[in-house]
């Protein structure tokens, strides 16, 4: 089955068109972060005409000439996301499913995220009982995947995502949006075994939960900005990157441990840190889990891993029901 999917949830307008939930035919992603760089963040109101000039022509390129004749299905996520942006993706899937007269699927796009690790992979994929940890600009949550489509919450951020404090302790340290490739590539600059130099904290590292908060550390890199001298904003980047990688691998782990999973799934923009896959990879290993993390164009969001969703979750809905859900959740 070849499943069209469609993500418009915030500022990426994406297109992959999907061969039984691995093979990926094509994927076309067009960001409008460039354009939200200068405010430090991104601007609802700009990012949903972006998506109003981009969806058409990304459709077509992903079509790559071809017609909709090869398409079985529609999928797209419904949610979560900034309801402006949602709703071009929403019709626009509902009116290609009406008038194509395909089945429309409703893929949640953190659901999404979990299955980016099933694209471009045929052979291998993650075993259940699984944790997945998606963690993303907008969410920083783990959940129990028993089987496909089966998610039981384990915990999640109490305030900040971890991919938001990355943004905004970019935007602090002078360095630029979106926020956790520019400290990456500035931390890279730092010897891994290098003196420390901050003492930040390693929020909830031992709260015994499955919960996270990352807005402590943040306001605890705003202080530090102010008195920090230009020589230092690498290292400062470094130790703020390492804090929460350690908070998600220590807790990521923790959970696969208490419920004995046979992998570890991570998805979400943050799952592209280098730094997260080295620690988390190098420790799951200890513990004999297998650890899953997407190809890297697959981390950020993307209409391919949407196409994967629906098609290891085929739930078809009428087009006239489905409405954009800007809160959606696991
Ligand atoms: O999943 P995503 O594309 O959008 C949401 O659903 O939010 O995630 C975007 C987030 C941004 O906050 C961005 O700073 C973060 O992912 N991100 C990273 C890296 N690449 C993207 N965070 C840390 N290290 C990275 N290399
Ligand atoms: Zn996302």
């Amino acid at each position: 089955m070849i499943i069209l999917g469609i993500e418009s949830t915030c500022d990426e307008t994406s297109v992959g068109i999907v061969k039984g939930g691995t093979e990926v035919i094509s994927f076309v992603v067009a960001s409008s972060a460039a354009m939200h760089e200068k405010y430090g963040g991104i601007v609802p109101e700009v990012a949903a005409r972006e998506q109003v000039k981009c969806m058409v022509p990304v459709l077509k390129e992903a079509l790559n000439g071809s017609s909709f004749a090869k398409i079985d299905a529609i999928a797209v996520a419904y949610g979560p996301g900034l309801i402006g942006s949602l709703i071009i993706g929403v019709e626009t899937a509902k009116a290609l499913a009406l008038t194509l007269n395909k089945p429309l699927v409703k893929v949640n796009h953190l659901v999404g995220h979990v299955y980016a690790n099933w694209l471009a992979r045929p052979t291998d994929l993650p075993k259940f009982p699984a944790v997945a940890l998606v963690v993303s600009g907008g969410h920083t949550d783990l959940v129990l995947m028993k089987k496909h489509g089966q998610f039981t919450w384990l915990g999640g951020t109490l305030d900040d995502a971890a991919g938001e404090a990355f943004d905004k302790v970019s935007r602090v340290l002078g360095l630029g949006y979106p926020g956790g490739p520019e400290i990456e590539k500035i931390a890279a600059q730092v010897g891994v075994g290098s003196q420390r130099k901050f003492n930040l904290p390693l929020p909830m590292i031992n709260s015994g939960n499955f919960d996270f908060s990352f807005s402590g550390l943040k306001t605890a890199m705003v202080r530090l900005s102010l008195t920090l001298a230009k020589k230092d904003v690498p290292i400062a980047a470094f130790e703020f990157q390492d804090a929460v990688v350690k908070v998600l691998t220590k807790k990521t782990l923790a959970a696969a441990k208490k419920f004995n999973t046979k992998s570890i799934i991570v998805g979400g923009g943050v799952s592209a840190s280098a730094a997260l896959r080295d620690q988390l990879l190098t420790s799951s290993r200890k513990n004999n889990i297998v650890c899953f993390f997407p190809e890297k164009k697959f981390s950020t969001d993307n209409g391919a891993m949407i196409a994967s969703a629906a098609y290891f979750n085929f739930i078809k809905i009428n087009p006239l029901k489905l409405q954009s859900d800007s809160s959606l959740y696991f």
